[in-house]
C-alpha cells in the first residue's frame, strides 16, 4: 500500500479523500514537478522548486515553501522505503464551483512516489500531427493540463514508437510528451528555444551546462521538425530518462544510436550527478 502527502499529512493512498469538486480533477487546473530520486535523496531540488514557482505564479496558484515541501517530500520517501524512483508533487486549484472559475479554498497539495520503472537504451520516435501552440496560456508552464500529451503518446504507441514529438504551430520542432528534444548537426547541439513552445526542463538545461563545460557547441535555435529525421544524432531528455538516444523517427532509423556527441554528454551528465545532487 502507498502512502502520499495530502494537504499537510501522510495518509493511505486508499484512504485518499479528495473532493470530488476539485478542480484540477474538473478542469486541470494545477501544476507539478517530478523529481528524480536517486541515492534517497530528490535530484536537482533547488531547480525543481524554482519551476513550480515559476509554474504556481504562472496559474495564480500559492505553493508550499520549499522547506515544508522537501520536508513532506522526505516523509513520502521514507514511509514508502523508496531510495530510487521519482516522486511527484502536484498542487491543483483546490476545490471550487463546478466550471472554469477557481474557488476560494486553499490549493491541494498531494506527493505520491513510486520504484523507478525501466527504460529501454534507445527510442522510436513519430511526430504527432497536432501541433503544440507556442502562444498558448499554459506555454512554458508545467501544468497538469496533459490530455494533448496523453492523446499525442497513443498516437505514439499505435505507430510502434515510444514517444510523439511535437512541431509548434509554424512547423518548428519543439517538444516530447513529457521530454525535450535536441539534435546534433555537423558536431553543434541543437535544441528549440523557450520561444518555440517548449518546456525548460531542468535535465534540459543541465545538459546545455554540461555541453558547455566539456566544449560541445550547443546552439537554442528553431529548426523545422523535419531537421530531426536528417539529423546525426538525436537523444530526448527528462529527469527520468536523463539523455536518451533517438533511434528512429517516424520508422526512419538514425545512423548513430548513441552518437558520439549523446554518449559525451551522458558521460559528462554521470559525472555531474556524481558530483552533486543538487546541481
Ligand atoms: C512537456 C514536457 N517537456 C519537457 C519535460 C522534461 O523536463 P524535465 O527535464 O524537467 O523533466 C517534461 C517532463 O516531464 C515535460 O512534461
Amino acid at each position: 500500500v502507498t502512502t502520499v502527502w495530502l494537504d499537510g499529512s501522510l495518509c493511505d493512498e486508499k484512504a485518499v479523500c479528495l473532493s470530488p469538486f476539485d478542480h484540477g480533477l474538473l478542469t486541470g487546473d494545477g501544476i507539478f514537478e517530478t523529481v528524480r530520486v536517486t541515492q534517497g535523496v530528490p535530484f536537482a531540488c533547488r531547480r525543481h522548486y524554482g519551476r513550480l514557482t515559476h509554474s504556481a505564479a504562472g496559474l495564480g496558484l500559492t505553493p508550499p515553501g520549499a522547506d515544508a515541501l522537501r520536508a513532506a517530500v522526505d516523509a513520502v520517501l521514507s514511509a514508502n522505503g523508496i531510495s530510487e524512483g521519482r516522486v511527484r508533487i502536484t498542487v491543483t486549484g483546490g476545490p471550487s464551483p463546478l466550471g472554469s472559475e477557481r474557488g476560494t479554498s486553499p490549493p491541494t497539495v498531494l506527493i505520491a512516489a513510486t520504484p523507478p520503472a525501466p527504460r529501454a537504451e534507445a527510442i522510436a520516435v513519430a511526430v504527432a500531427p497536432w501541433p503544440r501552440n507556442e502562444r498558448g496560456a499554459l506555454a512554458g508552464f508545467k501544468t497538469i493540463s496533459y490530455g494533448e500529451n496523453v492523446r499525442a503518446l497513443a498516437y505514439a504507441r499505435a505507430h510502434g514508437a515510444g514517444e510523439a514529438i511535437f512541431a509548434n504551430t509554424v512547423g518548428n520542432l519543439c517538444e516530447g510528451t513529457g521530454t525535450n528534444t535536441f539534435l546534433v548537426q555537423d558536431g553543434i547541439l541543437l535544441t528549440p528555444p523557450e520561444a518555440a513552445g517548449c518546456l525548460l526542463g531542468v535535465t534540459r538545461g543541465l545538459v546545455l551546462e554540461v555541453a558547455a563545460e566539456i566544449g560541445v557547441e550547443a546552439r537554442e535555435v528553431d529548426v523545422a521538425v523535419g531537421a530531426l529525421r536528417e539529423a546525426d544524432e538525436a537523444f530526448v531528455t527528462s529527469t527520468t530518462r536523463r539523455l536518451q538516444p533517438i533511434s528512429a523517427v517516424d520508422g526512419q532509423a538514425l545512423p548513430s544510436v548513441p552518437g558520439p556527441v549523446t554518449q559525451r554528454l551522458t558521460d559528462a551528465f554521470l559525472a555531474l550527478e556524481a558530483r552533486t545532487l543538487d546541481p
